[in-house]
């Protein structure tokens, strides 16, 4: 009735951003990400508790986390009723709530450990629904490498799960997190999302380009071929925060040093250095960059005035169970 489990964050090349279903939290198009690693999510799940309780970071959690948490673990519980109530402790080695992904893995996360604890074996593409029913990122999570969300068309969405399509070891890019504020996030990324769609007249041609760049993304990355990834993210995360941005009111995750490192990473490209920047549902910029030009991308983001810190990301691996590791 207990189990612990290891998922690690994505960052999506290919922005999901919208719902066509919000109950049963469908993406309105699908999604193409990179697993990172080493941070990591880590949960522990215990069911057969006299009431559910969360512990995020070391501390009870109440309101709106714990609801989340509740509504997830009821997913399960509407089928296995006499798993009762359920302990969940997780943590995250990495910022949580700050637009840094910590839903990605901290649902995937979940969904491993309370259906392993329950003694559930699921297959990778049911244990993909389920978790993206938590957060639509996190079905993402689950597998290492370059992965790809399928939006899928079923109305119950039986077939909106996430399918590797590279393995970590395919390509050596790093992930620079350049961090440009502290604290959490101003808009959660389902409010922020659930806005757009309501009143962005950008949305639906947002949706229209989606398919496309799923297409060229994936091709890309096939191909190794840098530059045109670099063209392609960046124009999915700025098409994505243009829909956000006419929402009314206008979503707006950005500060002014979010904008200076636009500016910088592609003038950093333009000199020769193999960068390119995304951006969440928070003002931090996530700039990918070839293995070998890590070191020298690095020293530069942390010249820019406004850059509290840079932290580094490799590709990371499948969400796993853990036995060895003691809490
Ligand atoms: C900007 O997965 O956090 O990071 O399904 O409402 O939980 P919910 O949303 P979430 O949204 C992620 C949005 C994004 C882009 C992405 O990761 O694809």
């Amino acid at each position: 009735m207990n189990a612990t489990a290891i998922a690690h964050p994505n960052i999506a090349l290919v922005k999901y951003w919208g719902k066509r279903d919000a109950a049963l939290n469908l993406p309105a198009t699908g999604s193409y990400s990179l697993t990172l690693a080493p941070i990591r999510t880590r949960t522990t799940v215990s069911w057969g508790q006299a009431e559910d309780r969360l512990v995020l970071n070391g501390a009870e959690a109440v309101g709106r986390p714990l609801t989340r948490i509740q509504r997830f673990l009821d997913l399960l519980r509407a089928d296995h009723p006499s798993l009762g109530h359920a302990h969940v402790e997780s943590d995250n080695d990495f910022p949580t709530a700050a637009g840094l992904a910590s839903s990605s893995s901290g649902f995937a996360a979940l969904a491993l450990a309370a259906t392993s604890a329950a003694g559930l074996s699921l297959s990778p593409a049911a244990l993909s629904v389920l978790a993206r029913q938590g957060s639509g990122s996190a079905a993402r999570s689950l597998s290492g490498g370059f992965v790809e969300m399928q939006p899928g068309a079923s109305p119950d969405g039986r077939d909106a799960f996430a399918v590797q399509r590279y393995a970590e070891t395919h390509w050596d890019l790093r992930v620079l997190f350049a961090l440009t504020t502290e604290g959490e996030k101003s808009i959660p990324s389902t409010v922020g999302m659930d806005q757009t769609v309501a009143t962005s007249p950008y949305f639906q041609a947002w949706c229209d380009g989606v398919p496309a760049a799923l297409r060229d993304v994936d091709a890309a990355v096939g191909a190794q071929d840098f530059e045109r990834l670099a063209s392609l993210a960046e124009a999915s995360a700025l098409q994505m925060h243009a829909s956000a941005i006419a929402a009314v009111p206008g979503v707006l995750y950005w500060n002014g040093v979010t904008v200076e490192l636009i500016h910088a990473v592609r003038e950093l490209r333009a000199q020769g250095l193999p960068v390119f920047f995304t951006i969440d549902a928070g003002p931090h910029v996530k700039v990918f960059v070839e293995g070998h030009a890590a070191a020298a991308a690095s020293a530069a983001l942390r010249e820019i005035p406004g850059v509290r810190g840079v932290f580094e990301a490799r590709p990371g691996g499948d969400a796993r169970i853990i036995t060895d590791e003691p809490r």
